[in-house]
């Protein structure tokens, strides 16, 4: 007899835990540092396109995706597609709804435990002091040396990491309820207020050169600039991020949403889940980071900060910037709790996955689910600590690509193979906001359309680089996914056999 499926406990619960799924570093850290990156208002404008045009939609797909799956037993796209399908075909392309969010994690609990390091540093007035100089790189010069004892791993890196890793088995271990549910229930709302109060602290310090207010930051970022609208690069970028942010592309909002009551309103829940996130994206992530250091550093330093990837603004500039303000310790403790509280609570989600695929599918006890899973991370985190190169090769094919491939699948399989009718049906179905059915028109013809152009622009502009790389790390990072897919391929057979 199949075991009961476990629920979420109450609405709020389902909202905190889908909005802790999808507020992430990607919120705080990656958000700015590509708009940065991107020439500010020049990237706003892409962004929020996609956001309207495949960022909700696909939120629904998914909500829709896991409901529907959870009620018959399947929690990940794997089960899911089979659904649809009735065969192996949707099985196997559902792998990726498993492989990709894993794959993410093996690096993303890295940094998660750098957030926990740090902020224990700062907690116990342990962080550099910045240069006094007006040359960026020079002032942040002991920072920079600090990242180092983390990028190439110290004792006490490690250490923390072990601290990440153990938290996450644990509330994982703990299950959907008292697990996740609780730790969303404390965490976001801390999360909420913390940002906030940053927020407040940074737009009331006084500026040390008088042109250089938190205010002009702000106007960097939302002030449209439609100079570089035509550029593919920025469009690419900008959808990528509206998946990363957003957690889709990757079934693991489904995997969530299969564990809601029969009748929960999933429309909602899906705005519910959007407009969470995109409240501490553009309205908190682009109030902390970015006006913290147009005060400090001033205008021209930002391309320069964002330049060097997605670490500088967080972990080199907001550290300087909040250690010189009064109570600074205690700023610099608050920043970094933030990232480690929206980390891990995206974390587990991207764990989660795993779990419920050897539970659902491979009919595993959750205590063993657990364990086999936290073992698989280990092994990758262990690549990602250990191995120059492995991280990068990770982050470009199942932080972008998997997503982008796997965003058209979801929208192959939920609009056209089972049917605007009853996609709009399923998504209605004890809601009460009522979504027109042009909604899924759209979706699956211009949504789809745009996204497809994406990839096609994603693929040759980055592929042929991506293809040459050599190293170490770049073969470990190809072998890790090869195999993972592979051996998430055999146990989906395998696993599809026995249900007859
Ligand atoms: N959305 C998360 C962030 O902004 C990252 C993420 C991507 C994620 N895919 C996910 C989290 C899947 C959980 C599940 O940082």
């Amino acid at each position: 007899m199949a075991r009961a499926r476990e629920h979420w406990g109450s609405r709020i619960g389902v909202v905190f835990a889908a909005a802790g799924n999808a507020v992430g570093l990607g919120n705080l850290l990656r958000f700015p540092s590509k708009v940065a990156l991107y020439g500010g208002g020049a990237f706003i404008i892409p962004y929020l396109i996609s956001l309207i045009l495949f960022g909700l939609p696909l939120m629904w797909v998914e909500w829709v995706a896991g409901r529907y799956g959870g009620k018959r037993g399947h929690g990940t796209t794997v089960g899911i597609l089979g659904l649809i399908t009735k065969n192996n075909l949707g099985r196997l392309l559902g792998i990726f709804g498993v492989a990709a969010p894993v794959l993410i994690v093996f690096y993303y609990i890295y940094i998660e435990s750098w957030t926990l390091g740090y902020a224990f540093h700062s907690l116990i007035g342990q962080m550099p002091k910045p240069v006094p100089t007006s040359e960026t790189s020079e002032a942040l010069k002991p920072f920079a040396d600090f990242l180092k004892q983390y990028t190439s791993p110290s004792l006490e890196a490690y250490i923390f990491f072990w601290i990440t890793f153990l938290l996450n088995w644990y509330v994982l271990h703990r299950g959907i309820r008292r697990g996740i549910e609780l730790v969303a229930k404390v965490g976001m709302p801390l999360l909420l207020l913390m940002g906030v109060a940053l927020a407040i602290v940074i737009f009331t310090s006084k500026d040390p050169t008088p042109e250089w207010s938190a205010i002009r930051g702000l106007e960097y970022i939302w002030k449209p600039d439609f100079s570089r609208i035509l550029e593919g690069k920025v469009w690419v970028e900008a959808a990528g991020q509206i998946f990363f942010t957003l957690s889709l592309g990757m079934g693991a909002i489904a995997v969530y949403a299969s564990y809601v009551k029969e009748k929960e309103d999933i429309a909602l829940m899906g705005v519910a889940t959007a407009s969470t996130n995109e409240f501490v994206e553009i309205v908190l992530g682009s109030a902390i980071a970015i006006p913290a250091a147009f005060l400090f550093f001033g205008p021209a330093s930002i391309p320069e900060l964002a330049g060097a990837g997605t670490f500088r603004l967080g972990f080199m500039s907001m550290p300087a910037v909040l250690n010189s303000l009064p109570l600074g310790f205690f700023w610099s403790f608050v920043w970094f709790m933030l990232l480690f509280i929206a980390a891990f609570t995206s974390s587990i989600a991207l764990i989660q996955p795993l779990i419920t695929f050897l539970e659902d599918e491979v009919k595993l006890s959750h205590a063993k689910a657990v364990a086999i899973s936290m073992i698989l991370v280990l092994i990758g985190a262990h690549l990602s600590i250990f191995v120059p190169g492995y991280i990068d090769e990770l982050d470009f094919w199942a932080g972008s690509f998997m997503l982008l491939f796997f965003g058209i699948v979801e929208i192959i399989f939920f609009i056209w193979l089972f049917g605007p009718d009853n996609f709009i049906r399923e998504l209605n179905e004890g809601s009460v906001l009522r979504i027109p059915k042009w909604v899924a028109y759209l979706t699956g013809t211009v949504s789809l359309a745009f996204l497809v152009i994406i990839l096609l622009v994603w693929t040759f502009q980055n592929l042929p680089s991506v293809i040459s790389q050599t190293g170490l790390g770049v073969w470990l990072g190809r072998a890790t996914i090869f195999l993972f897919l592979l051996m998430l391929g055999y146990l989906t057979i395998l696993s599809s056999r026995e249900e007859g």
